[in-house]
């Protein structure tokens, strides 16, 4: 007769088998069955540098991206399409947003029965390939290759779902998203007010207008998009010379791609003293990507050129907002029940790491005027 040691041990054999289960998930399964290199990080010096695996069908290389957290909301495709080549026309129903790194091209969209029409990117350019549209994507140049950066909510919708088929051979069209109009990615759009800036097609993300949110201190500009009528969110944001954004913390999933600047940092927390900081330098073509939901992190601009990055953030499932990475209280202060620290409430090296930087940069920080309580600091600067 089985004792209740017995029992235990039984129980305790099991559990072993969770981790298999728990492994064996349909978003995993799709990542064996394309045999595509799989990259659990989230802090990337620079997106031209990584190095891809074979993945044919899309062009050339690639690899994707998981942060190591269980709760995948998204996942980023690194994907090089070699010299002359073109993707393999593929539709799905997942959410895709492209960034072009480097190179010039073409996509050619259609839907179930539908007119194909063609529209041309290149480096800088943003955009989505509406739900479920058949599309192909094609390297204009036979000499250089062309490698974008493509943020998808694959993990959960494949999991949500979990059938194959349903999520690549549904004809089902999303007439709502996109009819067929011929200027759906003409680059026109729609400015709304809290800096929501509606368009399918962003030509040149380094360079476009932005506008102000001063909530999220030190004269911060920003422009929030809504690309092809996506759940999934993108916005820019660019901050000046010597000054520094405040710490927040949101869900996990946001993709920070630096734009432009010369110099800078972030840095990523989740315990109360900091003691798990980790340091994540920028340059253009950098990534890092806010890995839990607990997860607090702070963007500084410690070169001597105004900083831009892109973020790519997954959409709350329910929620129709341009911030949703963020949501409810993501600029306000956590004593007053929100998500983000205020200046004068940042520990003290936060400041000094800062002012260092800057200084090692040759640029010239301008942060003291937010620290009106603090009587002194580690560093002294030029007059
Ligand atoms: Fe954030």
């Amino acid at each position: 007769m089985a004792t209740e040691t017995d029992r235990d041990m039984i129980r305790a054999e099991e559990r072993t088998g969770l981790d298999d289960f728990l492994l064996d998930d349909p978003y995993r399964r799709w990542l064996e069955r394309e045999g595509v290199k799989v990259i659990d990080e989230f802090a990337f010096a620079d997106l031209n540098d990584v190095e891809l695996g074979p993945w044919e069908r899309k062009g050339g290389s690639g690899a994707v991206i998981n942060i190591p957290y269980p709760v995948l909301t998204n996942d980023s495709q690194l994907i090089e399409i070699k010299p002359g080549g073109r993707s393999e026309p593929e539709h799905h129903m997942y959410e895709e947003i492209v960034y072009v790194l480097s190179g010039r091209g073409a996509t050619t969209i259609w839907d179930a029965d539908g007119e194909k029409s063609t529209f041309e990117w290149q480096k800088g350019a943003l955009f989505s390939v509406p739900l479920n549209c058949w599309y192909e994507h094609f390297n204009g140049s036979g000499v250089e290759p062309a490698r974008y950066l493509a943020v998808t909510n694959a993990p959960p919708m494949m999991r949500l779902f979990n059938d194959a088929e349903f999520i690549f051979n549904t004809d089902t069209r999303f007439k709502g998203r996109f009819g067929g109009q011929e200027d759906y990615f003409s680059g026109n759009g729609t400015l709304y007010s809290g800096r929501l800036w509606v368009s399918n097609f962003i030509p040149n993300a380094p360079d476009m207008p932005l506008w102000s949110w001063d909530e999220r201190g030190a004269g911060g500009i920003n422009a929030f998009f809504y690309l092809s009528g996506n759940s999934t969110k993108a916005h820019v944001s660019e901050f000046p010379v010597g000054t520094y954004k405040k710490a927040h913390k949101h869900g996990p999933g946001a993709n920070l791609v630096l734009l432009s600047g010369d110099a800078g940092y972030s840095l990523l927390w989740t315990k109360e003293d900091r003691s798990d900081v980790r340091k994540a330098d920028w340059k253009v073509g950098s990534l890092v990507i806010v890995p839990s939901d607990d997860c607090l992190h702070q963007h500084f601009n410690s070169g001597t050129r105004r900083a831009r990055y892109l973020a790519l953030t997954p959409g709350l499932m329910g929620l129709r907002a341009p911030r949703a990475g963020a949501g409810e209280g993501a600029d306000v202060s956590m004593k007053d029940g929100g998500r983000q620290i205020e200046y004068d409430d940042e520990a003290p090296e936060v400041l000094d790491l800062f002012e260092e930087e800057c200084l090692k940069n040759g640029a010239t920080p301008n942060m003291r005027r937010f620290f009106p309580s603090r009587k002194n600091f580690k560093h002294e600067l030029p007059a």
